[in-house]
Formats: C-alpha cells, sequence, structure tokens
C-alpha cells in the first residue's frame, strides 16, 4: 500500500487532493468542569483520489471509533502533535466526489486566551486567528479553504450564546438550551467565533453599558462609510460587538462578532482620556474594515498577513478622519510610520512579504512591518496613483474575490489595470524586499541631485534598491515636483525655482526645499548642509505642514543614530521646535528627546547640560510618588487608568519599585493581557533589575515556565524580551545577552531576541560616536543653553 501518515509531517500547509465545503458543528462546553465536547459533520470534496483525508487538529482528543467518511470506517487515524495534524488512512484509495467525513472530540477550556478559552465572569470565547481554530474542532484550518458552517451549541440555559450568524431556534431539555445559528457564507476558519456568557453582561459588564455608545455609533457610521467605499454592503445578516474580560490583543475581526479588550471597546464621556476615545474610533473602524478586506476577501496565505492587517489599518484612519475631521488624524498616522521605519532599519527585519512554514510561525509576523509598513505603502500608493483612481479600483478588487481568496499581486494586478501605472514594479520593491532607501539629496547650480542607498540603523548600508516616488516642494506647498527615482541616482531640474528665489534676493539659506511631502513615501531623507540649514529656517518660520516638521525631527534622529549625522546638529535642529504647540509634533520631538537623554550616559561631562537642554525645551510635568500608585491601580474602576498606573510603576528610578512592578506581573492582580504595560514603562534606572529578574525567571522553572505558558501563545513573549533587552546600550551587555540565552532559546521569541541584540549594538556604536564628538558637542551645547536663555 503506498504512502504511509508519516509523508505529511513537516509540511507548511496541507494537502489539497480534498477540501472542506460545509461545516456542520455541534459544540457543548462544559464551565464547570473547564471542558468541551463536540461533534463535526463536515461535507468534503475529494479532488484528486488519495488514501488520506489530512486536516488539522491540536490539542484535541478526536474520538477514533467515531470517524467515518462516505459511511466507512478509516483503517489508521495518527494524529501528529507537533504538526498539528490528524491523518485519516483508508484501506482503498479514495474516489473524486463528494462526501461526508464525520467525527467526534473533546477538549479542555483553557485559560491562555486562543482557541477555546475560559474568561472570568463564567464566560467561554473563540479566539482562532491565527491557526487555533483546529484547538477548537479539527478542520482545514487554513485561509484558503474557506467553507460554510452551520454551527449548534449546547449551553446551560440561563446563559447567552452568540456566533458569527443570528439564531434560527433555540429549544430546551432540562437545563439544557440547544441553539441553532443560520448557516454562514463561505468564510475562512479563523474568522469562526463563539461567545458563551452570562445574561445582562454579555455586551459589556454591568454598568458599562453607556460605555459602549461611542463604538457603537463609530460602527454604525463606518459601516456605511465602507459600503459606499468598497461598492458593496455588508454581507452578514448581523453584527455584534462585545468587550472580553481577557483578550489577548486589542479586538478580533470575527465574521459577524467582534470580540474586543475592553479598553478599545468602552469609552466613558466622563471618565476616559481623549486619546482612549481615538484608539476606541481606530479599532472599531480597523475592525469593521476587516469585514471586507480580509473576511469576504481573504489572503490566500499568512505570507499575505499584511493584506489584511495593513490596509485594515490604513482604512481606518481614512474612516476615522471623515468620521471626525477634527482631530487631525492623518498626522497621528505618522506614528504608525515611524515604527514602521524603525524597526525596518534592522538588518534582523523582514520584507513586507514573508514566508510562512510552520503555524508556531504566524504570530511572530503580526508586527509593525505587516501592520505599520504595511499601511504605510498603501498610503504611499493611494498618494501616487490619486485617492479616486485608488478607490475605484479597490472597490473592483474586492467585489472581484469576494468569499473567495487573494494574493497581494492580484490586488497590484488590479490596480495596474485601472491606473495603467507600473504598481505591480513599483510596490514588488517594497513588499517583497527588507528595508527601505535613505535619499541624499544635494543641491547643485539648477539641480536638485538624488541619491538613495538602503538605510540601517547600525549606519551600514544595505543592497537594497527601490522604485521610489520622489515628492519635492520648493519653498511653498504650490510649487511642487514629483519623480520616479528608479536607478541609483537621478536629478531634478529646478531652474524656474532657484531663478525666481534668487532674483527675490534672498540668500541661498532662505531657499527651503522640503522632499517627500507631508511624510506619504516610506523612505528617509538627508539633505546637504545648505539644504538642512534652509529648513532649520523654514522650521522657525513656522512655514511647513505639521506632518512635514514630525518627519523632519524623526530622519534626523535616525540618521543620527545611523551616525551618519552629529548629535550636535541634531540638538541644533531640535531647539527650532522650541515654539511649537502641537500635540502630535510635540510628542514626537518628545520621544526623541528622551532617546537622547537615554544615551547621555556617553558624555557624562555634558550629561547635566544636555538634559537641561531637552527639558527647557519641553518642560514635562514632575512625576508623583509611587506606593499611591498602587493604591490608584487598585480602586481604579477603569481598565484605562489601570493601564497607565502599570507603566508609571515600572518608570520610577527606583530599583526596588521596579523589581517590585515585575514581580506584580506574576501575581493574579495584573491580568495576562496587562503585562507589556509594565514591561513598556522601565526605567533607565530599572535596565539592570529588569534583566536580572527575566534571567532568574527563565533559570527558575517554575516561573520561565509560567512566562512561556502563559505568553508564548501570544505575541505577548516578544515584550518580555524586547522590553528589558533593547534599553541596554553596551557590547558587553549584548553578549551576555545573546550567551545567556544560546540555551534557553524558543522558536517563539527568536527573531524578537536577534531584533533586541541588533538595538543594543545600535545604540552601542552611537553611543561610542557620540562620544568621539564630545569636545564639539560640550561647546555647541553651551551656545545652545545661551540661546535659550
Ligand atoms: N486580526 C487582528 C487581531 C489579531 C492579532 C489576531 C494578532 C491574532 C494575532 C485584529 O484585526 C487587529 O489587528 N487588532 C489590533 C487592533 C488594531 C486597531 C490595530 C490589535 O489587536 O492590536
Ligand atoms: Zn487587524
Amino acid at each position: 500500500m503506498a504512502g504511509s501518515p508519516a509523508q505529511f509531517r513537516g509540511q507548511a500547509r496541507l494537502p489539497r487532493s480534498a477540501a472542506p465545503l460545509h461545516y456542520g458543528l455541534r459544540l457543548r462546553p462544559d464551565l464547570a468542569a473547564c471542558t468541551f465536547s463536540g461533534a463535526a459533520a463536515v461535507d468534503v470534496a475529494v479532488r484528486a483520489p488519495t488514501r488520506f483525508l489530512v486536516l488539522n487538529a491540536a490539542e484535541l482528543d478526536v474520538d477514533r471509533a467515531s470517524i467515518r467518511f462516505r459511511d466507512s470506517v478509516p483503517s489508521e487515524v495518527v494524529q501528529f502533535e507537533e504538526d498539528e495534524i490528524l491523518v485519516i488512512g483508508f484501506d482503498r484509495e479514495l474516489p473524486a466526489g463528494e462526501g461526508v467525513l464525520t467525527m467526534e472530540f473533546t477538549g479542555t477550556l483553557n485559560d491562555q486566551m486562543r482557541g477555546f478559552y475560559r474568561s472570568p465572569r463564567n464566560m467561554v470565547v473563540t479566539q482562532f486567528e491565527a491557526a487555533d481554530a483546529r484547538r477548537c474542532f479539527p478542520c482545514w484550518d487554513e485561509p484558503a479553504f474557506k467553507a460554510k458552517f452551520k454551527i449548534t451549541l449546547e449551553v446551560p440555559s440561563d446563559l447567552v450564546a452568540l456566533s458569527s450568524m443570528p439564531v434560527v431556534k433555540e429549544t430546551l431539555s432540562g437545563s439544557i438550551k440547544t441553539v441553532y445559528y443560520e448557516e454562514s457564507p463561505l468564510m475562512s476558519t479563523y474568522l469562526v467565533a463563539i461567545v458563551v456568557g452570562t445574561k445582562v453582561r454579555v455586551y459589556t459588564q454591568i454598568g458599562k453599558t453607556n460605555q459602549g455608545k461611542f463604538a457603537l455609533d463609530v460602527a454604525v457610521k463606518s459601516l456605511d462609510l465602507y459600503k459606499d467605499y468598497f461598492a458593496t454592503p455588508y454581507r452578514l445578516p448581523k453584527l455584534d460587538m462585545i468587550a472580553i474580560p481577557d483578550f489577548a490583543t486589542g479586538a478580533m475581526e470575527n465574521y459577524g462578532l467582534v470580540t474586543y479588550r475592553d479598553t478599545a471597546l468602552l469609552y466613558d464621556e466622563l471618565l476616559s482620556s481623549a486619546s482612549n476615545k481615538q484608539q476606541v474610533a481606530i479599532t472599531v473602524a480597523h475592525e469593521l474594515a476587516h469585514q471586507w478586506f480580509g473576511n469576504l476577501v481573504t489572503m490566500e496565505w499568512w505570507t499575505h498577513l499584511w493584506l489584511n492587517e495593513g490596509f485594515a489599518s490604513w482604512v481606518s484612519y481614512l474612516a476615522v478622519d471623515s468620521l471626525f475631521p477634527e482631530w487631525n488624524n492623518w498626522t497621528q498616522f505618522l506614528d504608525e510610520t515611524t515604527s514602521g521605519l524603525t524597526l525596518d532599519a534592522l538588518a534582523e527585519s523582514h520584507s513586507i512579504e514573508v514566508e510562512v512554514n510552520h503555524a508556531s510561525e504566524i504570530d511572530a509576523i503580526f508586527d509593525s512591518i505587516s501592520y505599520d509598513k504595511g499601511a504605510s505603502v498603501i498610503r504611499m500608493l493611494q498618494s501616487y496613483l490619486g485617492a479616486e483612481r485608488f478607490q475605484k479600483a479597490l472597490a473592483s478588487y474586492i467585489n472581484k474575490y469576494a468569499y473567495s481568496n487573494a494574493k497581494t499581486e492580484d490586488l497590484w494586478a488590479v490596480l495596474e489595470e485601472e491606473s495603467g501605472k507600473p504598481v505591480k514594479d513599483l510596490m514588488t520593491t517594497w513588499t517583497k524586499q527588507q528595508g527601505y532607501p535613505v535619499n541624499y539629496a544635494k543641491l547643485n547650480g539648477h539641480e536638485l541631485e538624488l541619491e538613495q542607498e538602503q538605510f540601517l540603523s547600525d549606519g551600514s548600508s544595505g543592497p537594497g534598491m527601490w522604485i521610489v516616488r520622489i515628492t519635492s516642494c520648493f519653498g511653498s506647498y504650490n510649487e511642487q515636483k514629483k519623480v520616479l527615482l528608479k536607478d541609483k541616482t537621478d536629478k531634478i531640474h529646478i531652474k524656474e525655482f532657484t531663478a525666481s528665489q534668487s532674483s527675490d534676493g534672498e540668500k541661498s539659506q532662505n531657499i527651503w526645499i522640503k522632499l517627500n511631502i507631508d511624510q506619504t513615501g516610506f523612505y528617509r531623507v538627508k539633505y546637504d548642509d545648505e539644504l538642512a540649514a534652509g529648513l532649520l529656517n523654514a522650521i522657525k518660520a513656522k512655514k511647513l505642514s505639521l506632518m512635514d516638521k514630525i518627519g523632519i525631527v524623526e530622519d534626523s534622529y535616525a540618521l543620527s543614530v545611523a551616525r551618519k549625522q552629529t548629535l550636535t546638529s541634531l540638538l541644533r535642529l531640535l531647539n527650532a521646535y522650541r515654539d511649537e504647540s502641537d500635540y502630535t509634533v510635540l510628542s514626537h520631538v518628545t520621544s526623541v528627546c528622551l532617546s537622547i537623554s537615554k544615551s547621555a550616559d556617553a558624555t557624562p561631562q555634558f550629561n547635566r547640560d544636555i538634559k537641561q537642554l531637552l527639558i527647557n525645551l519641553l518642560l514635562p510635568a514632575a512625576i508623583s510618588g509611587h506606593d499611591a500608585l498602587l493604591k490608584i491601580y487598585r480602586e481604579a474602576a477603569e481598565p484605562q487608568e489601570k493601564s497607565l498606573v502599570l507603566g508609571s510603576l515600572s518608570s520610577s528610578p527606583d530599583k526596588d519599585i521596579v523589581l517590585e512592578a515585575l514581580n506584580f506581573i506574576l501575581t493574579d492582580e495584573v491580568r495576562n493581557q496587562d503585562s507589556y504595560y509594565i514591561l513598556g514603562g522601565i526605567s533607565l534606572e530599572g535596565r539592570e533589575v529588569a534583566w536580572a529578574w527575566l534571567k532568574v525567571a527563565s533559570i527558575t522553572p517554575k516561573n520561565w515556565d509560567h512566562v512561556l505558558k502563559t505568553w508564548t501563545t501570544s505575541e505577548l513573549i516578544s515584550d518580555f524580551i524586547d522590553s528589558i533587552i533593547s534599553p541596554f546600550t553596551s557590547e558587553e551587555k549584548a553578549f551576555e545577552v545573546s550567551e545567556f540565552f544560546a540555551d534557553h532559546i524558543n522558536p517563539s521569541f527568536e527573531r524578537v531576541l536577534k531584533q533586541s541584540l541588533e538595538r543594543v549594538r545600535i545604540s552601542a556604536r552611537w553611543i561610542e560616536t557620540i562620544r568621539s564628538e564630545s569636545p564639539s558637542l560640550g561647546h555647541a551645547v553651551q551656545e545652545l543653553l545661551q540661546n535659550q536663555a
């Protein structure tokens, strides 16, 4: 007999010889015992004759004796836990054609916030993205295997049970009710959802119903907006949104039943902050965008995850901007672009389209590259093609691939056809290679000379080459020129501008030229000294847009870290932002100041002066005492407030408080989902103690097992590594860390560990360079301080 079940091990994807058409699913959770049982009847189409049906299952007990296909009993059933597959073998080859596969199974309602899990307050919830539907029922758990779902739940009669589709009927038998749901349209397994919980508390917790109003309002308006934007209505008969007490990410776009962490859904007019309000709006708009981009049209494989996430992120800003134009939402979008540019300047970054070989690799790509770089390159493309043309093409893409799957190049093909522009060639340089360029700009007579080079934070230059759409303006936003930079170098002829500026009798210093207008391009610009001086004057003279002011300070900071520009010139530039009053611009200036002050141990002798300089620049509010903080934490009713307190705790300069905060993570008082607030806040003074804590945790089997078990299953594990290791700034430390992890490595944090070590080495080199700059730096700082006085 040809072949054995083991031949299916070690494969990235399931064989295509059979595919599901329809799942009849019956699930019965037992909340008291923390278990569930289920039965599935799957209509399967055998596409090519085969002896095996191969599907996914993990941490499930599949009852072998219950399995039938076309009423025949399999000759062998093997479950490979490592590969998360179930192989059902038959004596004789199964001919092509349809048949029903039935099976019964049981599993545990876990506390790991994935698969089918329990959450406080007598609630059980599913979270299936990326590859965890297989933990709830055996299935073809890949986005391209779309099927229809008909779900039936058996639950205690006093609980409310929700799923993607509306209820068709309910029957009662003793204390158990059986709830039947309508059949769904074609959809991927990762979008199936079930929530079972206590009545009246279902949609929000008691006393919080008012707090759902804002999200509901945004949802209703966004659905309307997307209906027009994508030229097709929302396809399901209902849409529920629900806050879940324990939730691994911010929100999940399950088809028809969107789940949220409480802070991302609930907003209280009185108690919540303005930034909470915006976060709620962005999150709702993001998840609802997925109902089209992701749910109706789904990525063919996780390599194209960025199509889902990058696009939903970008379009959420579009929707929120149209609902709340007064928020200047696109300026805030540059926070996303900045994160993308920062991560993608590491040699250990990855391309937007990334190979995925095992389910365990998928979680790691829900990162700033897929989301922020993804969203940013979409914004870049929209600005190149024009808003109207872009929308028309997107609508035809959505309609063309509705209920089906698409790859990145399918989107390019539609956009290219609609616009007649070289979309595929251009975009491929951005999505299939990691990194991005820095474009050097130099004024040479009547020509602006351009040269591109891959930008890396460590100061080296990579081999990358991009098709870069360079936009530029000359002394005014009305005078623009645009070119496609396809080779390493190019020139823009600017005679008309240089001529008019000098005829006005202005010195060349007063000419300002800004490239990458409003930062729509995903690249950095390094200006020659003359152009940089012109821009500094333009900032002081308030000639530049908010977005351009942010772009200049971010580029300048990154170039300084990469040692392509002196810290002295960065400090001079920062000083030009002294009169800035815009919150978003200031938040970028502040974060640059903070990073500089953290590197100030490079120059002990000027340390104080530099800090004073930055303080004068920012006049930050003082922070209050910390015992008081724990009390606030315990008494705070609002999750948003609690999270703020957690961050402040670990940002104390007092090592003992930092340690206390870290230990606090391991207690029941901090929810697993909230650990990153503490980790993200660790102070400079707390670095060593945090590292010592992580080491102890990782060699004390109990602690590390706990950390691994609790956080590996979500991408939260990366915070433990990144937040604790990245703040270090010496080669020795990088060495020590890598030595330590040599025998503690785990695939779930391998990449983030490499990225963190790379960051440490980049900081170390930057600090070396600042040290060598110190004589002239000290001089410049004194001079700037005098200017400020
Ligand atoms: N699909 C994701 C949720 C997700 C993330 C599932 C990682 C599995 C692994 C969802 O659409 C999402 O992107 N949520 C964001 C919020 C959004 C406003 C960026 C999140 O959870 O942070
Ligand atoms: Zn998303």
